[in-house]
């Protein structure tokens, strides 16, 4: 396991680099419901103070900006109809963001590119299901974990591939959305763990990485379990191994300077457990019962 750390966090420094030169890649930028109505209830907000507490708090005055990757579902994903962007990490940012008095900016971006935009203040907070790693906390800091996630694999129904182990031992070709925590563990080589990086097939979103499976060119996906389930949903014919191999803790990602707005979420997070807001959203999303 220690073997396994140390190539994490050295694969998590190729990953920032890589992370910075993606940087610039295709996004698009979404303002959700949550907010817009959130901007209104700020431009009356009884509490003056606050919002000027929150002034020079985030890069954009009265504005959370997040990064996300909205092909994670059920923490983000467009909706069907509207394509709006909605999920967990969506309305919990927008129940922290009314907290602290700002508006929430939601920008759906490449995963690999969400912590460097952070550390270059390009968004404030980075929020995609994003477990957190000891590497990554080298490049940013992490709020107090609000979910629990674990790595999953996917493979077609009736797969000669029935557990991890067959998995590492065969010739078998896996997806991993990039930059991931999956395209991590399974880029190390067999002898620490992984498959080895010429059996990884990275994609740019885990729907790109189902499809792939669905129609053969890969034979399993490493990926968190709720997006696993709702993607195998989505796609007759997939299930996932009963063999689930690394639990891992999601936070939001805020760059190292701003502490101050990490206090402040955390703070807000706090509340939001305590009253039942959080455990509420979850439960929307992930009904513990039926
Ligand atoms: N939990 C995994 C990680 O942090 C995967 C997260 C992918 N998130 C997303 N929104 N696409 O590496």
């Amino acid at each position: 396991m220690k073997k396994l750390l140390t190539r994490i966090v050295s694969f998590g420094l190729i990953l920032c680099m890589a992370g910075a030169m993606a940087a610039c890649s295709t996004k698009s930028t979404t303002t959700t419901e949550a907010a817009k109505s959130e901007s209104e209830t700020q431009a009356n907000a009884e509490s003056s103070s606050e919002t000027a507490a929150a002034a020079g708090l985030t890069s954009q005055s009265g504005k959370l900006v997040m990064a996300t990757n909205a092909f994670f579902p059920p923490y983000e994903y467009h909706d069907e109809a509207t394509n709006e962007i909605m999920g967990i990490d969506v309305e919990i940012a927008g129940a922290v963001a009314k907290k602290l008095g700002l508006e929430l900016v939601i920008e759906d971006t490449q995963f690999d590119s969400i912590i460097a935009g952070v550390q270059m203040k390009k968004y404030d907070i980075g929020m995609a299901g994003m477990t957190v790693t000891d590497e990554r906390k080298q490049a940013v800091n992490f709020t107090s974990t609000y979910a629990t996630g674990i790595q999953s694999i996917i493979v077609k129904e009736g797969s000669e591939i029935k557990d991890i182990d067959t998995l590492l031992s065969g010739s078998y070709k896996v997806g991993v959305q990039t930059g991931t925590t999956g395209d991590m563990y399974m880029s190390f080589p067999p002898e620490k763990g992984g498959v080895g990086e010429d059996r990884v097939v990275r994609y740019s979103n885990g729907n790109d990485a189902v499809l792939a499976l669905s129609t053969g060119k890969i034979d399993a996906v490493v990926i968190d379990n709720e997006p696993a389930k709702s993607y195998v949903a989505a796609n007759p014919g997939l299930v996932i191994l009963e063999t689930p191999f690394a639990v891992e803790d999601y936070a939001m990602c805020v760059n190292k300077d701003n502490t101050e707005l990490l206090d402040k979420i955390n703070q807000a997070l706090k509340e939001l457990t305590e009253d039942g807001t959080i455990p509420a959203i979850i439960e929307k999303y992930i009904p513990s019962k039926g």
